[in-house]
């Protein structure tokens, strides 16, 4: 069978530990081409990882390489969007890393480019490609497991972070300066006042997963009752789902090393409560248990120790490009999530100035 031939765009300290090694280790593809701006770092990474061809810019390797089956992007944040643009826009297919871009606005731009190309386009939002995540979701979707603990009353999605990168990260840093800015998209949508742009930024990075996980098991039945993010120390947010079940969303720091992130959802009579562990530390793993004994059933407790989110999020990448399809977080659904992120700001800004 040929092999897919990918190209990676930045191969900094993410694309490293969350996307070249995994790649790496599945065999139906090759590393074709990469993009890195830092001289020492772009030929490290060709060695070891056996690139085919190394150019400086994004904008060489377009004009260059005309087989690639797939582009992977992992670069600032602010610069995601517009290189995503410039691939999608030359008929290459794309995987970039979270947040899809700054802006609502923006994702459109990208989600409707995509469209008109008939290109493929997924949004890396890791956590969902976890096997108990699955599991739980397949759970909660099934009538007959869950008919027995009366309705839904709450949910709750709550993310305390410490750092959530290991101590001493394995992967190749040089001693260049990381400090490549262009192409860049702005920063937050054109509505928004300067002085909220760093907050807003900070809660689209790391709780767009919450919202994502969120959407996930609810689906789109979701609104904006309240907001509060002044993240001094914690933010909350109400949602409502199908109009009167409350969804609370907290989020905030703890201390670097803490670490506090599950998804729970309240029936009348048990619960199932998913946790979510820092992602990139090897040897911690999701796990869920659903809570039962109320309704006289045994409780369900799942968790699994052989599979890494990263990994199957790469090979979820890989077999799109094999069905020509987007199985899970196509651009055009994580454009939802970004949609609520700025319902939710639009929220806090309006219930500020009353
Ligand atoms: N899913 C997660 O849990 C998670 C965790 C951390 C970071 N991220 C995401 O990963 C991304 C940041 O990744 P990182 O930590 O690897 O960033 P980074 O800044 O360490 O690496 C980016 C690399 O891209 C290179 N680069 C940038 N633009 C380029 C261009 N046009 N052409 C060639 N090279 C270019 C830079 O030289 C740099 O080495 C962000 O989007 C962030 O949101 C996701």
């Amino acid at each position: 069978m040929k092999k897919l031939k990918l190209a990676f765009i930045g191969a900094g300290f993410n694309g490293q530990i969350g996307h070249l090694k995994p790649f790496s280790k599945i065999k139906n593809c090759e590393f074709t081409a990469l993009a890195e701006d830092r001289d020492k770092l772009r030929t490290l990474i060709k060695k070891k990882y056996n690139f085919k061809r190394t150019y400086k810019t994004h904008y060489e390797l377009l004009e260059k390489e005309k087989e690639i089956d797939g582009v992977i992007i992992v670069t600032k944040r602010n610069m995601t969007a517009p290189i995503a643009y410039d691939f999608l826009k030359n008929n290459f297919n794309v995987f970039t890393e979270k947040p899809m871009a700054s802006t609502y606005a923006q994702a459109k731009k990208l989600v409707k480019v995509s469209k008109n190309k008939k290109v493929l386009y997924k949004v890396g939002y890791n956590k969902i490609f976890d096997p108990v995540v699955w599991k739980a979701k397949k759970l909660f979707d099934d009538k007959k497991i869950t008919k027995d603990l009366g309705k839904i009353i709450m949910i709750k999605s709550h993310r305390l972070s410490g750092s959530g990168y290991p101590k001493k990260p394995n992967y190749i840093a040089t001693n260049e300066k990381n400090i490549k800015s262009e192409p860049s998209w702005p920063f937050a949508p054109s509505w928004m006042k300067k002085k909220y742009f760093k907050d807003y930024e900070k809660y689209l990075n790391l709780y767009s997963h919450n919202i994502n996980m969120i959407r996930f098991f609810l689906g789109d039945k979701l609104t904006v009752k309240s907001a509060n993010l002044d993240d001094n120390y914690i933010s909350s947010v109400l949602l409502n789902y199908k109009k009167s079940i409350p969804v609370l969303l907290t989020t905030g720091f703890f201390t670097k090393d803490g670490w506090d992130d599950y998804l729970q959802i309240f029936y009348e009579k048990g619960y199932l409560k998913i946790n979510f562990p820092p992602q990139h530390i090897a040897g911690k793993f999701t796990n869920f248990l659903f809570h039962r004994t109320n309704a006289g059933k045994k409780n369900i407790v799942y968790k699994s120790n052989k599979t890494w989110c990263f990994d199957l999020q790469a090979k979820s990448f890989i077999k799109d490009l094999e069905l020509n399809k987007i199985t899970h977080n196509e651009g055009s659904d994580i454009l939802k999530d970004m949609l609520l992120v700025e319902n939710i700001w639009k929220k806090f800004i309006y219930e500020q100035s009353r």
